[in-house]
């Protein structure tokens, strides 16, 4: 089976390693990609998913989209996680092609009409320009084949104790987007957190695939140092990556259904919590992994890469 994913990205190392591994997936296509603020500006992201779909030979539309929050005043980038220009200490990646001529949101519905029961919608950022497609078209909700997200946790925060990143990057457009009733997966820190490549994982895939594997690699070292430094971890939490296994590999996560909403302010801004809202649909939360198992599906897929 082929998956048409439409993936809206903050690129990102974590990014970097989702959008390569869907590219080298034999069973996925990747219809489009979207833009957001979150770890770099709007700007920046766009530029850099043109990079890796390059770099990784493949032709994917790119679309520039919201370059702040729906209410909130911005938080900083995240450079002191990602880098400057979004792959830790590598300079800006060059490249003459240019986003197309439509707003990420407008694009994302337009897909999505087009290609009724299609496509999966893949956030890895802030979920800004999934809201903003919402309101311009409601029905997108009844004809996307399924939203998979990375952002959220029930039981961890990672820029606080409470809120994971992307949701407290813009907690009112994540509380908008899990009150639509839709399909939706949440793939939050509560797996995502659970599944670490270390350094020489990452030798390894440069090894096998220098090109898509080696880029990797080497914007990971900041990465890798920004875990030890800040959590005592070594290696690479694999939040985006994981969140795209959970499309093609469902079978390596144990699923809760839970009603789901976004504390908005306050102590607590951008943690998800269970919702006790009766109008509020159930969506898929992952809570327990096959760590060994996505780790494995992560690193050999670059077994056959360039
Ligand atoms: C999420 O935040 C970003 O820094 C990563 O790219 C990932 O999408 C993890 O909290
Ligand atoms: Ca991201």
């Amino acid at each position: 089976m082929t998956h048409k994913i439409l993936i809206d990205t903050d690129p990102g190392i974590d990014d970097a390693m989702a959008i390569f591994y869907a590219a080298l997936h034999p069973e996925i296509e990747i219809v489009g990609m979207t833009s957001v603020f979150g770890n770099v500006t709007t700007e920046i992201a766009a530029r850099n998913a043109i990079v890796l779909a390059e770099r990784a030979g493949q032709e994917i539309p790119v679309a520039k989209g919201a370059g702040k929050p729906l209410v909130q005043t911005p938080n900083p980038v995240s450079d002191y996680v990602h880098g400057a220009e979004g792959f830790g200490d590598m300079p800006a990646q060059d490249t003459t092609a240019r986003p197309v001529d439509e707003p990420a949101h407008e694009f994302i519905c337009r897909l999505i009409n087009e290609n009724p029961s299609e496509i999966t919608l893949c956030p890895i950022g802030p979920l800004t320009n999934i809201a903003l497609a919402l309101r311009h078209d409601p029905t997108i909700a009844e004809k996307v084949k399924s939203v998979v997200i990375m952002g959220g946790g029930l039981e961890r925060g990672n820029v606080s104790a409470y809120a994971e990143a992307n949701i407290w990057n813009d907690p009112h457009a994540a509380d908008e987007v899990f009150s639509a009733h839709w399909p939706l997966t949440m793939v939050g820190l509560d797996v995502t957190t659970q599944v670490v490549c270390d350094k020489p994982d990452f030798a390894a895939i440069a090894k096998a695939s220098p090109k898509l594997g080696g880029f990797l690699n080497e914007a990971v070292q900041y990465y890798v140092n920004f875990y030890e430094t800040h959590h005592g971890i070594s290696g690479s939490q694999m939040h985006d990556p994981t969140a795209v296994i959970a499309i093609t590999d469902p079978q390596y996560f144990t699923i809760e259904n839970h009603a789901l909403e976004v504390i908005v302010d306050g102590d607590r801004i951008g943690q998800t919590i269970r919702s006790t809202d009766p109008s509020r649909p159930k969506h898929k939360v992952p809570m327990g992994v096959d760590i060994d198992g996505v780790k494995r599906r992560f690193l050999t897929m670059f077994e056959t890469g360039s």
